[in-house]
Protein backbone atom coordinates (compact mmCIF):
# COMPACT_ATOMS: atom_id res chain seq x y z
CA UNK A 1 0.00 0.00 0.00
CA UNK A 2 1.25 3.37 -0.79
CA UNK A 3 1.04 5.78 2.04
CA UNK A 4 2.26 9.77 1.87
CA UNK A 5 4.05 11.98 4.00
CA UNK A 6 0.76 13.00 5.17
CA UNK A 7 -0.07 9.52 6.64
CA UNK A 8 3.48 9.71 8.30
CA UNK A 9 2.88 12.18 10.38
CA UNK A 10 -0.22 11.72 11.68
CA UNK A 11 1.16 8.20 12.95
CA UNK A 12 3.91 9.99 14.63
CA UNK A 13 1.94 12.75 16.17
CA UNK A 14 -0.49 9.78 17.32
CA UNK A 15 2.58 7.82 18.19
CA UNK A 16 3.69 10.61 20.87
CA UNK A 17 7.35 11.58 20.50
CA UNK A 18 8.73 8.37 21.54
CA UNK A 19 10.97 7.59 18.98
CA UNK A 20 12.65 4.47 20.64
CA UNK A 21 9.68 2.38 19.09
CA UNK A 22 10.87 -0.05 16.96
CA UNK A 23 9.16 1.20 13.21
CA UNK A 24 7.13 -1.29 11.44
CA UNK A 25 6.72 -0.99 7.58
CA UNK A 26 3.26 -2.51 6.06
CA UNK A 27 2.83 -3.56 2.03
CA UNK A 28 -0.78 -4.70 1.29
CA UNK A 29 -1.64 -6.73 -1.62
CA UNK A 30 -5.14 -8.16 -2.58
CA UNK A 31 -8.76 -7.20 -1.47
CA UNK A 32 -10.42 -4.73 0.66
CA UNK A 33 -10.54 -6.87 3.09
CA UNK A 34 -6.39 -7.23 2.96
CA UNK A 35 -6.77 -3.86 3.41
CA UNK A 36 -8.54 -3.35 6.22
CA UNK A 37 -6.32 -6.75 8.23
CA UNK A 38 -3.59 -4.13 7.67
CA UNK A 39 -5.59 -2.08 9.42
CA UNK A 40 -6.02 -4.24 12.25
CA UNK A 41 -2.11 -5.26 12.41
CA UNK A 42 -1.15 -1.88 12.67
CA UNK A 43 -3.62 -1.23 15.59
CA UNK A 44 -2.48 -4.29 17.44
CA UNK A 45 1.27 -3.36 16.56
CA UNK A 46 0.97 0.40 17.62
CA UNK A 47 -1.07 -1.67 21.45
CA UNK A 48 2.20 -3.30 21.67
CA UNK A 49 4.63 -0.46 21.46
CA UNK A 50 5.50 -0.22 17.96
CA UNK A 51 5.04 2.86 15.50
CA UNK A 52 4.14 2.73 11.71
CA UNK A 53 6.48 3.87 9.29
CA UNK A 54 5.73 4.72 5.72
CA UNK A 55 10.15 4.78 4.99
CA UNK A 56 10.56 0.84 4.29
CA UNK A 57 14.41 2.29 4.79
CA UNK A 58 13.72 3.43 8.77
CA UNK A 59 11.81 0.11 8.90
CA UNK A 60 13.00 -2.51 11.94
CA UNK A 61 10.20 -4.90 10.72
CA UNK A 62 8.82 -5.41 7.42
CA UNK A 63 5.80 -6.73 6.95
CA UNK A 64 4.06 -8.12 3.52
CA UNK A 65 -0.14 -8.87 3.61
CA UNK A 66 -0.07 -10.84 0.82
CA UNK A 67 -2.84 -12.53 -1.83
CA UNK A 68 -3.07 -15.84 -3.46
CA UNK A 69 -6.03 -14.97 -5.59
CA UNK A 70 -4.25 -15.97 -8.84
CA UNK A 71 -0.60 -16.88 -9.32
CA UNK A 72 0.74 -13.61 -10.82
CA UNK A 73 -0.30 -11.94 -7.38
CA UNK A 74 1.84 -14.76 -5.50
CA UNK A 75 4.89 -13.71 -8.45
CA UNK A 76 4.44 -10.30 -7.53
CA UNK A 77 4.82 -11.07 -4.15
CA UNK A 78 7.94 -13.11 -4.65
CA UNK A 79 9.89 -10.83 -6.59
CA UNK A 80 8.99 -8.33 -3.12
CA UNK A 81 10.10 -10.35 -0.62
CA UNK A 82 13.23 -11.02 -2.70
CA UNK A 83 13.72 -7.41 -2.68
CA UNK A 84 13.58 -7.22 0.84
CA UNK A 85 16.53 -9.70 0.73
CA UNK A 86 18.54 -6.74 -0.43
CA UNK A 87 17.44 -4.20 2.49
CA UNK A 88 18.25 -6.97 4.71
CA UNK A 89 21.74 -7.35 3.21
CA UNK A 90 22.52 -3.06 4.06
CA UNK A 91 20.68 -3.70 7.41
CA UNK A 92 20.77 -7.33 8.95
CA UNK A 93 18.62 -6.93 12.07
CA UNK A 94 15.25 -5.80 9.80
CA UNK A 95 12.52 -8.58 10.86
CA UNK A 96 10.45 -9.93 7.52
CA UNK A 97 7.09 -11.15 8.27
CA UNK A 98 4.75 -12.54 5.90
CA UNK A 99 0.74 -12.41 6.58
CA UNK A 100 -2.07 -12.83 4.93
CA UNK A 101 -3.61 -15.46 2.03
CA UNK A 102 0.18 -16.24 1.50
CA UNK A 103 1.38 -16.88 4.48
CA UNK A 104 -2.32 -19.41 5.29
CA UNK A 105 -1.59 -20.99 2.05
CA UNK A 106 2.04 -22.04 1.92
CA UNK A 107 2.62 -22.22 5.30
CA UNK A 108 6.73 -22.95 6.35
CA UNK A 109 7.22 -23.67 2.81
CA UNK A 110 7.86 -19.80 2.88
CA UNK A 111 10.16 -20.03 5.77
CA UNK A 112 12.26 -23.22 4.00
CA UNK A 113 12.28 -21.41 0.36
CA UNK A 114 12.76 -17.91 1.59
CA UNK A 115 15.55 -17.26 3.67
CA UNK A 116 15.01 -13.61 4.49
CA UNK A 117 11.58 -14.51 5.94
CA UNK A 118 11.38 -14.86 9.76
CA UNK A 119 7.62 -14.94 10.44
CA UNK A 120 4.95 -16.50 9.08
CA UNK A 121 1.40 -15.27 10.30
CA UNK A 122 -2.22 -16.48 8.63
CA UNK A 123 -5.28 -14.13 8.66
CA UNK A 124 -6.42 -15.37 12.07
CA UNK A 125 -3.30 -15.04 13.79
CA UNK A 126 -2.38 -11.36 13.87
CA UNK A 127 -3.24 -11.35 17.53
CA UNK A 128 -0.10 -13.19 18.14
CA UNK A 129 2.26 -10.82 15.95
CA UNK A 130 3.59 -9.17 18.67
CA UNK A 131 4.67 -12.28 20.74
CA UNK A 132 6.36 -13.67 17.35
CA UNK A 133 7.83 -10.62 16.47
CA UNK A 134 9.81 -10.56 20.14
CA UNK A 135 10.97 -14.40 19.84
CA UNK A 136 11.90 -12.99 16.12
CA UNK A 137 14.17 -9.98 17.80
CA UNK A 138 15.71 -13.26 19.66
CA UNK A 139 16.57 -15.11 16.39
CA UNK A 140 13.59 -17.57 16.49
CA UNK A 141 12.10 -17.80 14.01
CA UNK A 142 8.14 -18.01 13.71
CA UNK A 143 4.69 -19.61 12.36
CA UNK A 144 1.15 -19.62 13.29
CA UNK A 145 -1.49 -20.11 10.31
CA UNK A 146 -3.89 -21.35 12.92
CA UNK A 147 -7.25 -20.55 11.34
CA UNK A 148 -10.27 -19.71 14.02
CA UNK A 149 -14.37 -20.21 14.02
CA UNK A 150 -14.48 -17.23 15.91
CA UNK A 151 -12.22 -14.40 15.50
CA UNK A 152 -13.30 -11.47 14.09
CA UNK A 153 -11.08 -8.84 15.17
CA UNK A 154 -14.14 -7.42 16.76
CA UNK A 155 -12.87 -5.53 19.72
CA UNK A 156 -10.05 -4.00 17.77
CA UNK A 157 -10.51 -0.19 16.02
CA UNK A 158 -8.17 -0.45 13.00
CA UNK A 159 -5.69 2.50 12.82
CA UNK A 160 -7.03 3.82 9.43
CA UNK A 161 -3.63 3.77 7.02
CA UNK A 162 -5.07 5.56 3.77
CA UNK A 163 -6.31 8.11 6.11
CA UNK A 164 -8.43 10.27 3.30
CA UNK A 165 -10.56 11.11 6.98
CA UNK A 166 -12.91 10.23 4.26
CA UNK A 167 -14.05 6.77 3.59
CA UNK A 168 -13.15 3.53 5.75
CA UNK A 169 -13.54 -0.40 5.14
CA UNK A 170 -15.14 -1.70 7.93
CA UNK A 171 -15.09 -5.92 7.96
CA UNK A 172 -18.48 -7.48 9.04
CA UNK A 173 -17.58 -11.17 8.41
CA UNK A 174 -14.20 -13.44 7.65
CA UNK A 175 -13.93 -16.53 6.00
CA UNK A 176 -15.93 -17.78 3.01
CA UNK A 177 -17.88 -21.32 3.19
CA UNK A 178 -19.16 -20.92 -0.35
CA UNK A 179 -16.13 -23.33 -2.03
CA UNK A 180 -16.40 -22.12 -5.97
CA UNK A 181 -14.20 -24.52 -7.42
CA UNK A 182 -11.62 -22.42 -8.56
CA UNK A 183 -11.08 -20.51 -5.59
CA UNK A 184 -8.36 -20.64 -2.71
CA UNK A 185 -10.32 -17.80 -0.49
CA UNK A 186 -12.06 -20.98 2.00
CA UNK A 187 -8.59 -22.64 2.42
CA UNK A 188 -6.53 -19.44 2.70
CA UNK A 189 -9.24 -17.47 5.39
CA UNK A 190 -11.28 -20.80 6.85
CA UNK A 191 -14.97 -20.56 7.72
CA UNK A 192 -17.42 -17.82 7.14
CA UNK A 193 -18.45 -16.19 10.44
CA UNK A 194 -19.96 -12.98 11.58
CA UNK A 195 -19.18 -10.25 14.03
CA UNK A 196 -21.36 -8.93 16.45
CA UNK A 197 -23.42 -5.99 15.10
CA UNK A 198 -23.03 -4.19 17.95
CA UNK A 199 -19.20 -4.03 17.85
CA UNK A 200 -19.62 -3.16 13.95
CA UNK A 201 -22.20 -0.25 15.01
CA UNK A 202 -19.63 1.48 17.75
CA UNK A 203 -16.84 1.17 14.91
CA UNK A 204 -19.22 3.10 12.45
CA UNK A 205 -20.43 5.88 14.98
CA UNK A 206 -16.65 6.22 16.06
CA UNK A 207 -15.91 6.59 12.28
CA UNK A 208 -18.66 9.26 12.23
CA UNK A 209 -17.28 11.32 15.33
CA UNK A 210 -13.71 10.89 13.78
CA UNK A 211 -15.45 12.79 10.55
CA UNK A 212 -15.58 9.81 8.60
CA UNK A 213 -18.41 10.18 5.55
CA UNK A 214 -18.78 6.89 4.15
CA UNK A 215 -17.94 3.01 5.11
CA UNK A 216 -17.97 0.22 2.94
CA UNK A 217 -19.09 -2.98 5.07
CA UNK A 218 -16.46 -5.45 3.76
CA UNK A 219 -17.32 -9.42 3.71
CA UNK A 220 -16.58 -12.57 0.86
CA UNK A 221 -20.35 -12.69 0.83
CA UNK A 222 -22.03 -9.86 2.93
CA UNK A 223 -25.50 -11.36 2.32
CA UNK A 224 -25.05 -14.58 4.31
CA UNK A 225 -23.93 -12.38 7.25
CA UNK A 226 -26.07 -13.80 9.90
CA UNK A 227 -25.98 -12.80 14.12
CA UNK A 228 -28.02 -14.51 17.19
CA UNK A 229 -28.80 -13.29 20.18
CA UNK A 230 -30.87 -13.81 22.94
CA UNK A 231 -33.01 -11.01 24.04
CA UNK A 232 -34.91 -11.91 27.14
CA UNK A 233 -36.12 -15.06 25.95
CA UNK A 234 -36.44 -14.67 23.07
CA UNK A 235 -33.63 -15.86 19.84
CA UNK A 236 -33.04 -12.57 17.74
CA UNK A 237 -32.07 -12.75 14.40
CA UNK A 238 -29.78 -10.59 12.58
CA UNK A 239 -29.58 -10.65 8.75
CA UNK A 240 -27.23 -8.31 6.69
CA UNK A 241 -30.64 -6.52 5.67
CA UNK A 242 -31.53 -5.39 9.52
CA UNK A 243 -27.75 -4.73 9.93
CA UNK A 244 -27.85 -2.78 6.65
CA UNK A 245 -30.58 -0.81 8.37
CA UNK A 246 -28.60 -0.41 11.63
CA UNK A 247 -25.38 1.04 9.73
CA UNK A 248 -27.90 3.86 7.80
CA UNK A 249 -29.39 4.82 11.01
CA UNK A 250 -26.67 5.59 12.40
CA UNK A 251 -25.76 9.08 10.62
CA UNK A 252 -28.40 9.99 7.80
CA UNK A 253 -25.63 12.10 6.23
CA UNK A 254 -22.91 8.99 6.59
CA UNK A 255 -22.36 7.14 3.02
CA UNK A 256 -23.05 3.73 3.15
CA UNK A 257 -21.74 1.15 0.66
CA UNK A 258 -21.06 -3.05 0.78
CA UNK A 259 -18.80 -5.71 -0.91
CA UNK A 260 -19.12 -8.15 -2.18
CA UNK A 261 -22.93 -9.61 -3.30
CA UNK A 262 -23.01 -13.29 -3.89
CA UNK A 263 -26.17 -13.47 -6.95
CA UNK A 264 -27.23 -16.72 -5.00
CA UNK A 265 -27.79 -14.42 -1.58
CA UNK A 266 -28.73 -11.14 -2.58
CA UNK A 267 -32.51 -10.98 -1.35
CA UNK A 268 -35.02 -8.62 -2.48
CA UNK A 269 -34.85 -7.67 1.09
CA UNK A 270 -32.07 -6.01 0.96
CA UNK A 271 -32.83 -4.19 -2.24
CA UNK A 272 -35.83 -2.98 -0.55
CA UNK A 273 -33.40 -1.60 2.60
CA UNK A 274 -31.02 -0.13 0.04
CA UNK A 275 -34.35 1.73 -1.52
CA UNK A 276 -35.98 2.79 1.54
CA UNK A 277 -32.44 4.55 3.01
CA UNK A 278 -30.87 7.37 0.86
CA UNK A 279 -27.76 7.19 2.78
CA UNK A 280 -27.12 3.74 0.89
CA UNK A 281 -25.70 3.92 -2.01
CA UNK A 282 -27.16 2.40 -5.14
CA UNK A 283 -24.30 0.31 -6.17
CA UNK A 284 -23.89 -3.64 -6.14
CA UNK A 285 -20.96 -5.44 -7.58
CA UNK A 286 -22.43 -9.09 -8.04
CA UNK A 287 -19.73 -11.05 -9.59
CA UNK A 288 -21.30 -12.96 -12.76
CA UNK A 289 -18.04 -14.72 -13.31
CA UNK A 290 -19.78 -16.79 -16.44
CA UNK A 291 -22.80 -16.59 -18.41
CA UNK A 292 -22.96 -20.08 -19.31
CA UNK A 293 -24.77 -22.06 -17.36
CA UNK A 294 -22.70 -25.07 -17.70
CA UNK A 295 -20.04 -23.49 -16.54
CA UNK A 296 -21.38 -21.40 -13.80
CA UNK A 297 -22.25 -25.41 -12.36
CA UNK A 298 -18.91 -26.25 -12.70
CA UNK A 299 -17.51 -23.59 -11.23
CA UNK A 300 -19.87 -24.34 -8.24
CA UNK A 301 -21.46 -20.97 -8.02
CA UNK A 302 -25.37 -22.45 -6.86
CA UNK A 303 -27.19 -19.97 -9.84
CA UNK A 304 -28.08 -20.33 -13.56
CA UNK A 305 -27.46 -17.17 -16.24
CA UNK A 306 -31.75 -17.15 -16.11
CA UNK A 307 -31.08 -16.76 -11.93
CA UNK A 308 -28.57 -14.29 -12.29
CA UNK A 309 -30.62 -12.26 -14.65
CA UNK A 310 -33.46 -12.22 -12.76
CA UNK A 311 -31.73 -10.67 -9.90
CA UNK A 312 -30.88 -8.08 -12.50
CA UNK A 313 -34.44 -7.43 -13.25
CA UNK A 314 -35.14 -6.85 -9.25
CA UNK A 315 -32.14 -4.46 -8.92
CA UNK A 316 -33.49 -2.38 -11.93
CA UNK A 317 -37.57 -2.95 -10.12
CA UNK A 318 -36.44 -2.18 -7.03
CA UNK A 319 -33.71 0.27 -7.17
CA UNK A 320 -34.48 1.70 -10.89
CA UNK A 321 -31.07 3.97 -10.83
CA UNK A 322 -28.78 1.37 -9.20
CA UNK A 323 -25.30 0.41 -11.13
CA UNK A 324 -24.12 -2.20 -11.39
CA UNK A 325 -20.15 -4.04 -11.62
CA UNK A 326 -19.00 -7.87 -11.56
CA UNK A 327 -15.90 -9.83 -11.97
CA UNK A 328 -15.88 -12.25 -14.53
CA UNK A 329 -13.28 -15.39 -15.10
CA UNK A 330 -12.02 -16.20 -19.29
CA UNK A 331 -11.19 -19.60 -19.95
CA UNK A 332 -12.10 -21.17 -16.74
CA UNK A 333 -12.23 -25.19 -17.33
CA UNK A 334 -13.61 -26.73 -20.72
CA UNK A 335 -14.85 -23.27 -21.58
CA UNK A 336 -16.30 -23.38 -25.21
CA UNK A 337 -16.73 -20.60 -27.94
CA UNK A 338 -20.44 -20.92 -27.32
CA UNK A 339 -19.75 -20.48 -23.13
CA UNK A 340 -17.73 -17.12 -23.90
CA UNK A 341 -19.80 -16.11 -26.37
CA UNK A 342 -23.05 -16.37 -23.34
CA UNK A 343 -20.35 -14.70 -21.25
CA UNK A 344 -20.38 -11.47 -24.01
CA UNK A 345 -24.14 -11.72 -24.36
CA UNK A 346 -24.69 -11.39 -20.90
CA UNK A 347 -22.78 -8.91 -20.30
CA UNK A 348 -24.59 -6.80 -22.83
CA UNK A 349 -28.06 -7.72 -21.47
CA UNK A 350 -27.10 -6.08 -18.61
CA UNK A 351 -24.81 -3.51 -19.42
CA UNK A 352 -22.33 -2.93 -16.37
CA UNK A 353 -21.00 -0.23 -15.70
CA UNK A 354 -18.08 -1.28 -14.45
CA UNK A 355 -16.05 -4.92 -14.50
CA UNK A 356 -12.88 -7.08 -13.03
CA UNK A 357 -11.67 -9.08 -15.47
CA UNK A 358 -9.32 -11.99 -15.16
CA UNK A 359 -8.22 -14.92 -16.87
CA UNK A 360 -8.68 -18.49 -15.09
CA UNK A 361 -5.64 -19.20 -12.74
CA UNK A 362 -5.56 -22.62 -10.97
CA UNK A 363 -4.88 -22.39 -7.77
CA UNK A 364 -3.28 -25.74 -6.06
CA UNK A 365 -5.61 -27.99 -4.09
CA UNK A 366 -8.97 -26.50 -5.02
CA UNK A 367 -11.81 -28.19 -6.42
CA UNK A 368 -11.13 -27.40 -9.48
CA UNK A 369 -7.33 -28.33 -9.25
CA UNK A 370 -8.18 -32.06 -8.13
CA UNK A 371 -11.21 -32.21 -10.55
CA UNK A 372 -10.98 -30.86 -13.67
CA UNK A 373 -8.35 -29.82 -16.04
CA UNK A 374 -7.14 -26.45 -17.19
CA UNK A 375 -7.77 -27.14 -21.01
CA UNK A 376 -8.73 -23.63 -22.79
CA UNK A 377 -5.32 -22.85 -24.33
CA UNK A 378 -3.40 -19.51 -23.09
CA UNK A 379 -3.38 -17.60 -26.52
CA UNK A 380 -7.18 -18.31 -26.02
CA UNK A 381 -7.93 -17.18 -22.39
CA UNK A 382 -5.96 -13.99 -23.45
CA UNK A 383 -7.95 -13.99 -26.65
CA UNK A 384 -11.12 -14.14 -25.10
CA UNK A 385 -10.25 -11.98 -21.81
CA UNK A 386 -9.12 -9.18 -24.63
CA UNK A 387 -12.79 -9.45 -26.01
CA UNK A 388 -13.85 -9.17 -22.75
CA UNK A 389 -12.44 -6.47 -21.60
CA UNK A 390 -12.98 -4.75 -25.15
CA UNK A 391 -16.64 -5.26 -24.68
CA UNK A 392 -16.43 -3.69 -21.37
CA UNK A 393 -14.71 -0.77 -22.45
CA UNK A 394 -17.67 -0.20 -24.73
CA UNK A 395 -20.44 -0.52 -21.97
CA UNK A 396 -18.41 1.68 -19.27
CA UNK A 397 -17.98 4.11 -22.02
CA UNK A 398 -21.82 4.08 -22.50
CA UNK A 399 -22.67 4.37 -18.67
CA UNK A 400 -20.58 7.32 -17.96
CA UNK A 401 -22.52 8.66 -21.57
CA UNK A 402 -25.41 8.44 -20.07
CA UNK A 403 -24.57 10.50 -16.95
CA UNK A 404 -24.09 13.42 -19.12
CA UNK A 405 -26.39 16.22 -18.62
CA UNK A 406 -27.39 15.02 -14.69
CA UNK A 407 -26.93 16.06 -11.39
CA UNK A 408 -25.63 13.97 -8.90
CA UNK A 409 -25.18 14.53 -4.96
CA UNK A 410 -20.88 13.58 -5.01
CA UNK A 411 -18.74 13.03 -1.59
CA UNK A 412 -15.66 15.05 -2.03
CA UNK A 413 -12.97 12.39 -1.56
CA UNK A 414 -9.71 14.06 -2.66
CA UNK A 415 -8.16 16.36 -4.56
CA UNK A 416 -7.70 15.47 -8.48
CA UNK A 417 -4.41 13.83 -9.32
CA UNK A 418 -4.78 15.84 -12.43
CA UNK A 419 -4.85 19.36 -11.13
CA UNK A 420 -4.83 21.53 -8.23
CA UNK A 421 -7.85 23.21 -9.09
CA UNK A 422 -10.16 19.88 -8.98
CA UNK A 423 -11.55 17.49 -6.66
CA UNK A 424 -12.66 14.04 -7.26
CA UNK A 425 -15.52 12.42 -5.71
CA UNK A 426 -18.05 9.56 -6.48
CA UNK A 427 -21.53 9.50 -7.06
CA UNK A 428 -24.03 7.58 -5.33
CA UNK A 429 -23.67 4.84 -8.25
CA UNK A 430 -20.21 5.05 -7.63
CA UNK A 431 -18.70 6.50 -10.46
CA UNK A 432 -15.91 9.08 -10.27
CA UNK A 433 -16.33 12.58 -11.17
CA UNK A 434 -13.88 15.29 -11.29
CA UNK A 435 -14.91 19.20 -10.81
CA UNK A 436 -13.56 22.52 -10.24
CA UNK A 437 -12.78 23.03 -6.07
CA UNK A 438 -14.90 26.01 -6.08
CA UNK A 439 -14.86 27.03 -2.12
CA UNK A 440 -15.88 23.83 -1.09
CA UNK A 441 -13.31 21.00 1.07
CA UNK A 442 -12.56 17.32 1.45
CA UNK A 443 -15.45 15.42 2.93
CA UNK A 444 -18.39 17.87 2.16
CA UNK A 445 -21.64 16.86 -0.08
CA UNK A 446 -22.19 19.08 -3.46
CA UNK A 447 -24.30 18.60 -6.21
CA UNK A 448 -22.54 18.08 -9.60
CA UNK A 449 -23.75 18.53 -12.95
CA UNK A 450 -22.05 16.13 -15.54
CA UNK A 451 -21.09 17.67 -18.34
CA UNK A 452 -18.69 15.33 -20.20
CA UNK A 453 -16.80 12.33 -19.58
CA UNK A 454 -13.42 10.49 -20.48
CA UNK A 455 -13.81 6.84 -20.88
CA UNK A 456 -12.36 6.36 -16.88
CA UNK A 457 -14.57 9.56 -15.06
CA UNK A 458 -17.15 11.63 -15.40
CA UNK A 459 -16.40 15.62 -15.77
CA UNK A 460 -18.56 18.07 -14.28
CA UNK A 461 -19.35 21.53 -11.77
CA UNK A 462 -21.07 22.18 -9.01
CA UNK A 463 -24.49 23.53 -9.14
CA UNK A 464 -26.84 24.39 -6.21
CA UNK A 465 -29.01 21.67 -5.10
N1 LIG B 1 -16.00 -13.21 -2.69
C1 LIG B 1 -16.08 -12.57 -3.89
C2 LIG B 1 -14.81 -12.45 -4.67
C3 LIG B 1 -13.54 -12.93 -4.17
S1 LIG B 1 -12.15 -13.01 -5.23
C4 LIG B 1 -17.11 -13.28 -4.69
O1 LIG B 1 -17.53 -14.35 -4.38
O2 LIG B 1 -17.51 -12.78 -5.70
C5 LIG B 1 -12.42 -11.77 -6.45
C6 LIG B 1 -12.57 -12.30 -7.83
O3 LIG B 1 -11.39 -12.95 -8.25
C7 LIG B 1 -13.64 -13.36 -8.02
O4 LIG B 1 -14.92 -12.82 -8.10
C8 LIG B 1 -13.22 -14.02 -9.31
O5 LIG B 1 -13.73 -13.35 -10.43
C9 LIG B 1 -11.70 -13.85 -9.29
N2 LIG B 1 -11.02 -15.12 -9.04
C10 LIG B 1 -11.07 -15.89 -7.93
N3 LIG B 1 -10.33 -17.01 -8.10
C11 LIG B 1 -9.79 -16.95 -9.33
C12 LIG B 1 -8.94 -17.80 -10.10
N4 LIG B 1 -8.51 -18.96 -9.61
N5 LIG B 1 -8.58 -17.40 -11.36
C13 LIG B 1 -9.03 -16.24 -11.86
N6 LIG B 1 -9.83 -15.40 -11.18
C14 LIG B 1 -10.22 -15.74 -9.94
FE1 LIG C 1 -14.20 -17.42 -3.45
FE2 LIG C 1 -16.65 -18.05 -4.09
FE3 LIG C 1 -16.07 -17.46 -1.56
FE4 LIG C 1 -16.07 -15.55 -3.41
S1 LIG C 1 -17.85 -16.74 -2.74
S2 LIG C 1 -14.51 -15.90 -1.86
S3 LIG C 1 -15.32 -16.59 -5.22
S4 LIG C 1 -15.33 -19.23 -2.70
FE1 LIG D 1 -6.51 -12.34 -2.11
FE2 LIG D 1 -6.95 -13.41 0.22
FE3 LIG D 1 -8.36 -11.31 -0.55
S1 LIG D 1 -6.52 -14.50 -1.64
S2 LIG D 1 -8.43 -11.57 -2.76
S3 LIG D 1 -6.21 -11.35 -0.17
S4 LIG D 1 -9.07 -13.00 0.67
Amino acid sequence: MDFNAEDASIFESALSDDSSRPKVYIETYGCQMNVNDSEVVASILIANGYAITSNINEADVILINTCSIRENAETRVFGRIDLFGQVKKSKPSVLVGVLGCMAERLKDQLLEEKKVVDLVVGPDAYRELPVLLRAAEDGQKGINVLLSREETYADISPVRLDKNGVSAFVSIMRGCNNMCSYCVVPYTRGAERSRDPHTIVREVQELVDAGYREVTLLGQNVNSYHWEEQKGLVKQKISFSDLLEMVALVDPRLRVRFSTSHPKDLTNEVLYTMAMYENICNHIHLPVQSGSTRILQLMNRKYTREDYLDRIKAIRSIIPDCSISTDIIAGFCTETEVDHDMTLSIMREVGFDFAYMFKYSERPNTKAARQLKDDVPEEVKTRRLMEIIELQGKLSEQSKKNDVGKRFEVLIEGESKKSKDEFFGRTSQNKVVVFPKENHKIGEFVFVEVTDCTPATLIGHIVEE
